[in-house]
């Protein structure tokens, strides 16, 4: 039996995934962090946490595209 609030989880990660599966850092918190100035990965790393888990940043890939992307196109990701 589905929930509402089962339905609510699923929804909340469809529109907000966790991209850093270490430390749990979802992706609205590093769009965040951009928005906020942070324009380098490092910064992300140091704001968020995210990149610097034990995986050794297996994420970091992911943090690149968003940034990357940022920084081009003013825009963040949409997915
Ligand atoms: S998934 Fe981000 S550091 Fe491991």
């Amino acid at each position: 039996m589905i929930t509402a609030l089962k339905l609510m989880r699923n929804k909340n990660k469809k529109d907000n995934p966790i991209i850093c599966i270490c430390n749990n850092v979802p992706k609205k918190t590093i769009e965040q962090a951009i928005a906020r100035g942070c324009k380098t990965l490092p910064r992300i790393y140091d704001a968020t946490s995210a990149g610097v888990g034990p995986c050794g940043g297996s994420c970091r890939s992911t943090l690149k595209k968003m940034l990357d992307h940022y920084l081009k196109t003013g825009e963040f990701i949409k997915r």
